[in-house]
């Protein structure tokens, strides 16, 4: 086949059957399109692939992050430590609640936060700013799984809160110290994990997100604050309706918000966990190709580093590519491919250089970050690529090149 005939070749994209749509479409029959009885199910399957005590799921991986924030208590003054390189989202929702961030390096194979980095960041910090720090962000970036345990020591040690973005890692699993395998979600190492739903990841809600915690107290306070700050508990008002029956009564005793999700959503989010399974077969298969594919390549092109052993569930296919000792820029060599229907995206651009962020914190650079960001690359992955695809890309690469 030649490269104009191939169908084009996204990034990411969802994966929906029959199945997903029977499911959306019996909850559109039904009593309940929001806060009903499918928000309850979807909550107690995603408990059980996550593996911690309590999920409370909504509108988006955005909204889990704030959530996660708010229930923290941050606050103005407050710092939250990010990594340089994720999503903004990581770094927006804590400045929601008035916090400012600190941005550590990276490691330029991975692009995720090591502990060394937390370290080298917490050196340059004055006393105050290292007193001010509440919070750390680790983020399991492209569904690989960062060092949490070791972060969470210096956390633990710091007296700091540790939320885990895992916006990328549904259904991925890491080893501890002592060779447990655990879920990406379970909280072993964090307060609070956070999930997106979004249609390029692991599952498609449309707009969705999740947090997931051990902690009863914090479950509480998201679910309180997912919802407006509503308090329906009788037993917990203090207001004009405590100690009384009245049916109608509900007292509002944080500022919250409407961050629920709708039980059409968490029909498709049920629907989609019910192929898990299959999509993280699907996603590990494609992965293992392109691994084989591109040893060719090495050393000017090749993945990002990968924890052995740890049974990742790639949400991205990244790889780091040295364009200079290829004679090409990123521009072109994303254009030549764009033009056989092969789609990219960089993932990410350092968060500290975004104008808003320049303007707020000044000109920062991270060598680790800015030497991952001049190389990353992600091809295509989702469960609607066949193996053939996979070959079709690196065959296309190879031939740009
Ligand atoms: C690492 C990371 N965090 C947070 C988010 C925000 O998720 P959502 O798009 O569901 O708001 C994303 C989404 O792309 C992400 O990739």
């Amino acid at each position: 086949m030649t490269s104009g005939d191939h169908k084009y070749l996204p990034y990411g994209r969802q994966f929906l059957d029959e199945d997903d749509i029977q499911a959306v479409s019996d909850v559109l029959r039904g009593d309940w399109l929001t806060t009903g009885p499918t928000v309850a199910a979807f909550e107690d399957k995603f408990r059980t692939v996550a593996g911690s005590n309590h999920v409370v799921s909504c509108s988006s991986g955005t909204a889990a992050l704030h959530m996660a924030y708010m229930a923290l208590g941050l606050c103005p003054g407050d710092r939250v430590i990010v990594p340089s390189i994720s999503f903004i989202a990581t770094a927006n929702g804590a400045l929601y609640c008035g916090a400012d961030v600190l941005f550590t390096d990276v490691d330029p194979d991975s692009g995720m936060m090591r502990a060394q980095d937390v370290l080298d960041l917490i050196d340059g910090l004055t006393p105050d700013e290292l007193a001010s720090v509440v919070a750390i962000t680790p983020v399991n970036l492209a569904g690989e799984v960062a060092e949490i345990e070791a972060i969470n020591s210096i956390a633990r040690q710091n007296g700091w809160k540790m939320i885990i973005d895992s916006c990328h890692a549904v259904g991925s699993r890491y080893g501890d110290g002592r060779g447990v395998s655990r879920t990406a979600g379970d909280c072993h190492f964090a307060d609070m994990e956070v999930f997106s739903f979004h249609p390029v990841k692991t599952i498609a809600m449309g707009e969705g997100g999740a947090v997931t915690t051990n902690d009863a107290a914090l479950y509480d306070k998201l679910c309180l604050l997912r919802n407006h700050g509503m308090e329906r508990n009788p037993d917990k008002w203090t207001g004009r309706g405590a100690g009384k029956a009245q049916p109608w009564y509900y007292e509002m005793q944080h500022l919250g918000y409407n961050y629920r999700q709708s039980d059409i959503h968490s029909a498709l989010g049920l629907s989609q966990l019910k192929k898990l399974p299959a999509f993280i077969e699907k996603r590990q298969k494609l992965v293992a190709k392109y691994d084989a594919l591109l040893t060719d390549m090495s050393p000017h092109i090749r993945p990002i580093t990968s924890a052995p052993g740890h049974g990742a569930v790639r949400h991205l296919y990244v790889v780091l590519i040295d364009f200079g000792a290829l004679g090409t820029t990123r521009e072109d060599f994303v254009a030549a491919l764009s033009a056989r229907n092969i789609g990219t995206q960089v993932h990410y651009i350092p968060i500290y250089a975004h104008p808003y962020y320049r303007d707020k914190y000044g000109e920062l650079s991270r060598p680790g970050a800015e030497e991952y960001y001049a190389r990353t690359l992600s091809l295509p992955l989702h469960v609607s690529l066949t193996e053939d695809d996979v070959t079709y890309v690196i065959e296309q690469i190879a031939d740009v090149l």
